[in-house]
């Protein structure tokens, strides 16, 4: 394609503690990880209007839902009172439906990359406004943790209406991801989750008071890189966010299995239901047990965190690059 165009990058995230309970106030734990959607965007003649559409990839589905991805747009125009003339290339290495936050990352890297084309000066809390307008329309009531830490990077203790705080590694920590391969609906269990909190609201904050102590202990634990502690934490928070009805029986089954190969603790990460798993290896250890997670039948892989947040660049600027 010819004309204008930028780029714009953003991570997908894990939540390491807290997913849910942070829809309802509570704090919680999340880091970008190395995987990311990449948006490019062309300015389009006039009178063409908005056209976006996601890359198929092969192996997993890895194509975010265009859908809120246009929403976002479409408002950033609104609010500027314009109207998009635009071509936007969605490319994933995110699965979706994993609970890795690919749709937060496809709106933050979109934002990003139309920000940078159309030279407007939106800083990170402008990017997590505009994709939190997205956020809205696919799980109706989002706590802002996928978009910010997309946005950020980084490892981020979060809590809705407080400035994230960002929590500083001494070093880089291996996570081990595993996929469970069931796809599932962010707003559907964040609904499920929220009828277990009508139904008993004390045992529910009861269960959010702790979640949000469990994620300052663990958040320390991580400075410290008291990886053991913070394994038995996760699991903790496993058998919590179960109880509300945000786990099911192959998710189970894959924290047993990632304890049994020496881990020091797992747990489903983002909405559960399916989706996925991150457990933390023994040092030295992670390849082996997603190898081994692997020869069991489901897909799994290691990544590092902290991994950066989103950025964007001008066409010319890759050129520049690569002449250089
Ligand atoms: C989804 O990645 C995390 C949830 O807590 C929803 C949210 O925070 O918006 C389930």
């Amino acid at each position: 394609m010819t004309g204008t165009a930028a780029v714009g990058e953003a991570p997908a995230k894990v939540i390491i503690t807290g997913e849910h309970f942070v829809v309802h106030g509570a704090w919680g734990l999340a880091a970008a990880i190395g995987l990311k959607v990449r948006a490019e965007v062309w300015r389009g003649g006039e009178g063409e209007g908005l056209s976006v559409r996601a890359d198929p990839q092969r192996g997993l589905s890895r194509t975010p839902d265009v859908g809120p991805v246009r929403t976002v747009i479409e408002e950033l125009y609104r609010a500027r009172n314009e109207r998009p003339a635009l071509r936007v290339k969605l490319t994933s290495e995110i699965p979706s439906g994993s609970g890795l936050g690919s749709s937060a990352a496809a709106m933050t890297a979109a934002v990003a990359a139309i920000a940078k084309l159309e030279d407007w000066p939106i800083n990170e809390n402008g990017i997590i406004e505009a994709a939190m307008v997205g956020e809205r329309k696919i799980h109706g009531k989002p706590s802002g943790a996928d978009v910010t830490v997309s946005t950020l990077g980084g490892v981020i203790l979060f809590k809705m209406g407080e400035s994230p705080h960002r929590v500083e590694l001494p070093e880089e920590v291996k996570l081990v991801i595993v996929y469970s391969g069931g796809v599932r609906n962010t707003g559907t269990l964040i609904g499920r989750v929220s009828f277990a909190r009508s139904a008993r609201p004390r045992f529910f904050s009861i269960l959010s008071e702790s979640v949000s102590m469990l994620s300052e202990l663990a958040s320390r634990d991580l400075v410290e890189l008291k990886l053991e502690e913070l394994g038995r934490i996760i699991t903790l928070n496993h058998t919590v966010l179960g109880s509300v009805g945000a786990s099911n029986a192959v998710l189970d089954d894959i924290v047993e299995l990632c304890i049994s190969l020496g881990c020091y603790g797992a747990k489903l990460t983002g909405a559960g239901g399916g989706g996925s798993v991150i457990a933390i290896p023994r040092p030295g250890t992670a390849e082996q047990v997603s190898k081994q997670v692997g020869e069991r039948g489901f897909k799994s892989f290691v990544v590092t965190i902290p991994s950066g947040g989103v950025r964007a660049w001008r066409r010319e600027e890759d050129e520049r690059e690569k002449r250089s």
